[in-house]
C-alpha cells in the first residue's frame, strides 16, 4: 500500500511538472527528433529513415521555406518542439543565430573549420556551387570569366537564370554587393536583366533544358541540379545535362559562389542529445557518401569526394562566406532585384 501511494505521488508529480504546451510535452517523448527543414530531397528522406533504423530515434519532419520556419521558431519561442533547423543558405543559418533561435553545441565531425560556424552554432552538411553552365556547341569557354562579365552586352539575349525570389540568387547578389559595393551590384543585376534570353521562369534544371532547346546559351545554376540531370532516369534530362559544360567563375579572384546546406540545434531543443547525434550522423563518412551520390552535392567531410559525375568538372576555388555574416545584405539584394525589374 505504501509503495502504491508513493508511486501515485511520483506519477502525480511527473504530470504536474510539465509546464510547456501539449505540443512540447509530446515532443519530449524519449527517442524523438523534431526536424524543421527546407530541404526537399529524396536523399534527405532516405537518410532520415536510416538514422531512425540505426538509433531508434523517430524523426518528425516539418518542411517549409526558411523564412517561414524562422518565423515559426520565433513565435513558438520557449515552447517550440523544434530540435534542429536545416536549410541550404549560410545567411539564413546566420540569421537564425542572430535572432537567438539556435544554440552552440559540440558535435564530433570531420568538417573543416570553414564548414562549421565559428562559435559552433551550425554545421554544414553539404554544399553546392552556383556556376555557369554553357552550351558546349555555341559558347567558346575562353569567353567565360566571372559572374560580373555576364552583364556585358556581348551576352545580350543569351543569359538564362531563375527568378529573384530564389534564395540562391539572393545569396549570389549579396556576395556581389559584399565584393563590389551596392552600386556596382545594381549595375550588374540591371545588366543581367538586359541580357536575359527570356523572363525568369522555372528552376535551375529548366534553365539547362532551355539551353538544350536553344532558348539561350549560358545559365547560372547550382551544380547539384546538373548532377541530377546527368544521373536522371529520363533520357531527355540526361541529354540536356550532357549538352552543357560547367564553368567555375571568378577563379582568378574571390572564387566561385557556394550555398551551404547546414544544420543548427534549436535554442529550446527538447531533444538536444538526439540533435547532436543527428549532426554527427549526417556528417559521418557514410552519410556524406550518400549525399554525394544521391543529391549530387559536394560533401563537407574531408575524407569523402564528390560523385564522379561532379568530380569530372575538377576542383575550384570557393568564395569565402564572409558576405553571409552580413545578413542585412539579403534585404539589400531583394531591393536591388526590384529596382532593376528582375522578376
Ligand atoms: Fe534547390
Amino acid at each position: 500500500m505504501k509503495l502504491l501511494s508513493t508511486l501515485f505521488i511520483a506519477v502525480l508529480l511527473a504530470a504536474c511538472s510539465g509546464s510547456g504546451s501539449q505540443q512540447k510535452e509530446n515532443a519530449t517523448e524519449a527517442g524523438e527528433l523534431n526536424v524543421y527543414s527546407t530541404r526537399h530531397y529524396e536523399a534527405d528522406k532516405l537518410l532520415h529513415e536510416k538514422f531512425t533504423n540505426e538509433t531508434g530515434i523517430k524523426i518528425n519532419l516539418v518542411r517549409a521555406g526558411a523564412d517561414e520556419l524562422l518565423s515559426r521558431l520565433e513565435i513558438e519561442g520557449e515552447n517550440s518542439p523544434a530540435d534542429v533547423f536545416i536549410t541550404v543558405d549560410a545567411m539564413k543559418l546566420n540569421r537564425a543565430k542572430e535572432k537567438g533561435l539556435l544554440q552552440a553545441v559540440n558535435a564530433q565531425t570531420s568538417n573543416p573549420s570553414k564548414f562549421v560556424e565559428e562559435e559552433n552554432y551550425w554545421y554544414a552538411i553539404a554544399y553546392r556551387a552556383r556556376v555557369i553552365a554553357y552550351d558546349k556547341d555555341d559558347v567558346d569557354v575562353s569567353e567565360l570569366t566571372t559572374y560580373e562579365d555576364l552583364a556585358d552586352e556581348k551576352w545580350a539575349g543569351k543569359i538564362l537564370i531563375r527568378s529573384s525570389g530564389s534564395s540562391y540568387n539572393q545569396s549570389l547578389l549579396s556576395s556581389i554587393i559584399h565584393a563590389n559595393g551596392p552600386d556596382a551590384a545594381k549595375e550588374w543585376a540591371a545588366g543581367i536583366v538586359k541580357n536575359m534570353a527570356r523572363e525568369p521562369k522555372g528552376g535551375d534544371r529548366d534553365q539547362i533544358k532551355a539551353i538544350a532547346s536553344g532558348v539561350g546559351e549560358v545559365a547560372i545554376v547550382n551544380t547539384y541540379y546538373v548532377g541530377l540531370l546527368l544521373n536522371s532516369d529520363n533520357e531527355e534530362e540526361v541529354n540536356a545535362g550532357k549538352k552543357v559544360g560547367i564553368y567555375f567563375p571568378n577563379q582568378d579572384g574571390r572564387g566561385g559562389h557556394i550555398n551551404i546546406g547546414g544544420i543548427g540545434v534549436a535554442k529550446n531543443a527538447p531533444n538536444k542529445e538526439n540533435a547532436i547525434k543527428f549532426i554527427e550522423f549526417l556528417t559521418n563518412e557514410e552519410s556524406q557518401k550518400f549525399y554525394a551520390s544521391n543529391s549530387y552535392e559536394y560533401p563537407v567531410n574531408s575524407n569523402v569526394g564528390p560523385d564522379p559525375s561532379i568530380a569530372a568538372w575538377g576542383e575550384f576555388k570557393i568564395d569565402n562566406l564572409d558576405y553571409a555574416k552580413k545578413t542585412d545584405l539579403n534585404e539589400e539584394a531583394i531591393k536591388i532585384f526590384e529596382e532593376v525589374g528582375w522578376n
